[in-house]
């Protein structure tokens, strides 16, 4: 068994410029602040126009973490990308990350795994670490859903924003610090609570067989609230149990950022007092596989997360999949 931990180095991140409230939202669907506020905590998102998206986003986030990490393209030996929202269905993300960043001699590849994506991406990268298959990998969390989703549909469209982040994780010896566990989770008996049937080889746009469905994210939004109460807390209690490490000795929760009320119900769970969770979705809404990492970049950046601390973050969402990393930063 290797010695290897799989330390993160470094963050980054990337937000498109255009932030849209929930005011203008109301201008175009019949929504207002107080629904929106109420029920989900969010208040506005960002969201990409023009050559922004999901490549760029990756790419800015990615060149970010690296630049922070102090290390070099040439160090970089893997990009891994957590995305559903790729600019192109293939070649993936993580491809266009690592040519627009110099990196060469390194594997890249996407994960799907929804707004789990950057638990999911984190966790491969760690077995690579662990097995000494890689020593420096780039692991990005991104998403720009805001282009997959029906900006006709007032259930959905104001729930979701754009944005990346990244790290840059590393091998390292004799530590305490890194990813101490991690746990993903599956029920694919629940994908059509949240997915997007047109984009796929089986309802292609233009072909008869795809008469009748819409390009869009389709959700059902109580199914999914009840799905994912349930996933926050299992894959929370899961990874702290396997880690041995008790609920209180978290020192910072950053879960995904999808509704206030979701984030609320887990922190009450673990019994986790308000200053030990890490909340953003007021400004961003739901960016998917953005979400984890870019308040990963923020709490560092406020000074909430310092080398040392026990941070535990928990995803879910499309598949329907759920899990969590516990990581000593
Ligand atoms: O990463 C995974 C992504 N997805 C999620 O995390 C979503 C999880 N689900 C949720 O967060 C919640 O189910 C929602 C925020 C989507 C909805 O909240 P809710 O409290 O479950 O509301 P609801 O769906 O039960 O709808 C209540 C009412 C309905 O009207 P009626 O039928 O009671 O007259 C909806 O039509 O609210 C209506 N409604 C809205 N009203 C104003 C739905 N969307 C809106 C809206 N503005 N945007």
């Amino acid at each position: 068994m290797s010695q290897f931990r799989a330390v993160i180095q470094s963050v980054g991140h990337a937000l498109p410029k255009k932030v849209v409230t929930n005011d203008d939202l109301s201008k175009i669907v019949d929504t207002n602040d107080e629904w929106i506020a109420q029920r989900t905590g969010i208040r506005q998102r960002r969201v990409c126009e023009g050559d922004e998206g999901t490549y760029s986003l990756a790419v800015e986030a990615a060149r970010q973490a690296l630049t922070n990490s102090g290390l070099s393209a040439a160090d970089i030996d893997m990009v891994v990308v957590g995305t559903v929202s790729g600019d192109y269905f293939w070649p993936s993300t993580a491809c266009h990350v690592q040519d627009q960043l110099g990196i060469k001699d390194a594997g890249a590849f996407d994960v799907s795994a929804a707004c789990a994506g950057f638990i999911y991406s984190l966790a491969n990268a760690t077995a690579m670490i662990e097995s000494g298959a890689a020593k420096n990998i780039i692991v990005v969390g991104v998403d720009c859903l805001t282009k997959q989703v029906d900006w006709t549909d007032r259930s959905t469209c104001v729930l979701f924003g754009d944005a990346a982040g990244a790290v840059v994780v590393s091998a390292r010896e004799n530590t305490d610090r890194g990813v101490q566990k991690t746990v993903m989770l599956s029920d694919g008996s629940g994908s059509a609570y949240i997915c997007m049937e047109m984009g796929g080889t089986k309802f292609r746009p233009g072909r008869p067989e795809s008469e009748g469905r819409t390009y869009g994210i389709q959700m059902a939004g109580a199914e999914v609230y009840r799905f994912a109460v349930h996933a926050m807390g299992d894959a929370c209690v899961r990874v702290l149990e396997q880690a041995g490490v008790k609920p209180e000795e978290v020192d910072l929760f950053v879960p995904h950022q999808a509704n206030l009320r979701i984030i609320d119900s887990a922190a009450k769970r673990l019994e986790l007092p308000p200053e030990k969770v890490f909340i953003n979705v007021d400004k961003y809404g739901n960016t998917s596989g953005g979400s984890i990492p870019l308040a990963l970049y923020e709490a560092v950046e406020s000074g909430r997360l310092k080398p040392g601390m026990l941070v535990l973050t928990v995803g879910f969402g499309a598949g329907l999949v759920w899990g969590a990393n516990l990581i000593r930063w």
